[in-house]
C-alpha cells in the first residue's frame, strides 16, 4: 500500500423520481461500502432533474447541470417520470432528462447485459431448460434513430391531425456503436448479432452495410444479422444462443424489456451508457437500471435495488477502472440471492418455490453489503454457509413461503 490519498472519483447522483431516490440511494450504499474494503473514496454531488426537475427548475433538467454531470468521473442515475407529468400536450417531460444527459454528453452506447442468475430460474416465466447458459449483452445504440430524428410533432392539417417522427441515422453513427459491439464481442464469446429490420427500412439497409464493412476487421467474431421481429421470437425461444446483440434506439430499448424476463425481472438489469471521453480512471459513463420510476411503489422500501447496484458495479468497471470491488458487488449480489433474498417483484408465482426470505429495498441492499468481500468490511469467510447475519437482523428478514405470500392454498 502507497501512503498517498486514497483515490477519490468525483459521481454525480440524479435520484430523479418515484422508486429512483430509493434505488440509488441503495446503490450509493454499497459503493461507500465497496469503497471502504478497496480503499478508495467518493465525492458525490447529487442533480436534480427529471419530473422534480420540472417541479423545481420549469425544465426536466438544466443545460448548467448536463454540463456539470458531464465534468463528473461517471453518473448514478435512477429514473424519471411519473403520472404527475403524462399530459401528452405538455412541452416539458421528465424524458428529456434523459436525452439531454445522452445526447448532449454523446453517450451513444447503451451496454444493458442479461445473465439469469440460477436461483432466480424460478422467477422467470421461461421453462428452465430455456434459460440454462443464458448470457447475453444488448448493445443499444442511444444517441440517434427515431428519440432524435427531426421532426417530431404532431400537425393539424386540413386532413386532421398528422404526426411525424424521423428515423434518421448518419453512417458514423452506426459505426461508432457498431465497433463498440465487435469489441465487445471479440473479448465474450466471439458472437455478434446484428439487429435491423432491412426488409422495410432505409436506415436498417444501411446498417447492415456498415457492419459488413467493419466485418473484416474482426476476423474473430462470428456476426449474423436477424430481422428484428424474429430476434424478439428467438430472444424467448433459444435466449442462449445470443452473445451480443447490436441495434438501434429503438429496438433496443424494446428487446431489452423483453430480455429481462429472462433475468426474472425488470428489477434485476443494469446498464451503462457510454460515449468517447476518456477521464484520468477510465471511460466516462452513465449508470441507470433500465426499469421505470415505478411511483406506485415509491417511497414504500418496495423497490427492488438490484438494478441499481449492478450498474453501480459497471460504474466501477467501466469508469473508474476497480473491476475487483465491480465483481465484488456482482458476487455479493449473487450470494444475496442465493441466500434467498428476493424483493416483491422476484417472488416466482410457482407454488412449489420454497422458503424465501422477503424484503424490502433496505434489507436487500444489507443483505449485499453484508456479502461485500474483498477487505476488512463485511467479509463474509470464503466457504462459509449462509446462515444468520447482522443484515438478516437489521432487515428483519422473514422467511415465507412464496405461496403463503401470494395467499395461495
Ligand atoms: C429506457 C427507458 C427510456 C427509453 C424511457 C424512460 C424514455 O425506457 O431507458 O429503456 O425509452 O430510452
Ligand atoms: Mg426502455
Amino acid at each position: 500500500m502507497t501512503d498517498g490519498p486514497l483515490p477519490t472519483y468525483r459521481i454525480a447522483t440524479i435520484p430523479g423520481d418515484g422508486v429512483g431516490p430509493d434505488v440509488v440511494g441503495a446503490a450509493r450504499r454499497v459503493l461507500e461500502a465497496a469503497a471502504t474494503s478497496f480503499g478508495f473514496g467518493f465525492d458525490w454531488f447529487e442533480i436534480t432533474a427529471g419530473g422534480i426537475g420540472i417541479d423545481t427548475y420549469g425544465v426536466a433538467i438544466r443545460a448548467e447541470d448536463v454540463g456539470a454531470a458531464g465534468a463528473a468521473d461517471a453518473i448514478l442515475l435512477g429514473a424519471v417520470g411519473g403520472p404527475r407529468w403524462d399530459d401528452p400536450n405538455a412541452a416539458v417531460r421528465p424524458e428529456q432528462a434523459l436525452f439531454a444527459l445522452r445526447g448532449g454528453l454523446e453517450l451513444f452506447a447503451n451496454l444493458r447485459p442479461v445473465r439469469v442468475h440460477p436461483s432466480l430460474v424460478p422467477s422467470s416465466p421461461l421453462r428452465p431448460e430455456l434459460l440454462e447458459g443464458v448470457d447475453l449483452l444488448i448493445v443499444r445504440e442511444l444517441t440517434s434513430g427515431l428519440y432524435f430524428g427531426r421532426p417530431s410533432e404532431e400537425r393539424a392539417t386540413a386532413d386532421g391531425r398528422v404526426a411525424i417522427d424521423t428515423l434518421w441515422y448518419t453512417e458514423a453513427e452506426i459505426r461508432r456503436v457498431v465497433r463498440l459491439a465487435f469489441e465487445l464481442a471479440r473479448d465474450r464469446r466471439g458472437k455478434l448479432t446484428s439487429v435491423d429490420k432491412a426488409n422495410v427500412l432505409a436506415t436498417s439497409r444501411l446498417w447492415r452495410k456498415v457492419v459488413e464493412e467493419e466485418r473484416p476487421a474482426f476476423p474473430e467474431v462470428e456476426v449474423g444479422h436477424q430481422l428484428v421481429d424474429s430476434c424478439a421470437m428467438l430472444l424467448v425461444k433459444q435466449p442462449a444462443a445470443f452473445d451480443v446483440l447490436v441495434t438501434e434506439n429503438l429496438f433496443g430499448d424494446i428487446l431489452s424489456d423483453e430480455a429481462s424476463v429472462l433475468a426474472g425481472s425488470l428489477g434485476m438489469l443494469p446498464s451503462a451508457s457510454l460515449g468517447e471521453r476518456r477521464t484520468a480512471h477510465g471511460r466516462f459513463g452513465l449508470y441507470e437500471p433500465i426499469h421505470g420510476s415505478a411511483p406506485d411503489i415509491a417511497g414504500r422500501d418496495l423497490a427492488n435495488p438490484l438494478a441499481t447496484i449492478l450498474s453501480a458495479a459497471m460504474l466501477l468497471r467501466w469508469s473508474l477502472g476497480q473491476e475487483p470491488a465491480a465483481r465484488a458487488i456482482e458476487d455479493a449480489v449473487g450470494l444475496t440471492l442465493d441466500d434467498g433474498y428476493r424483493t416483491r417483484d422476484l417472488v416466482p408465482t410457482a407454488t412449489d418455490a420454497g422458503g424465501l426470505r422477503v424484503v424490502g429495498t433496505a434489507g436487500m441492499t444489507d443483505a449485499v453489503i453484508a456479502r461485500l468481500g474483498g477487505g476488512p468490511a463485511g467479509q463474509r469467510p470464503a466457504g462459509t454457509a449462509s446462515g444468520p447475519d447482522t443484515a438478516d437482523d437489521e432487515a428483519m428478514a422473514t422467511i415465507i413461503a412464496a405461496d403463503t405470500l401470494l395467499g395461495l392454498p
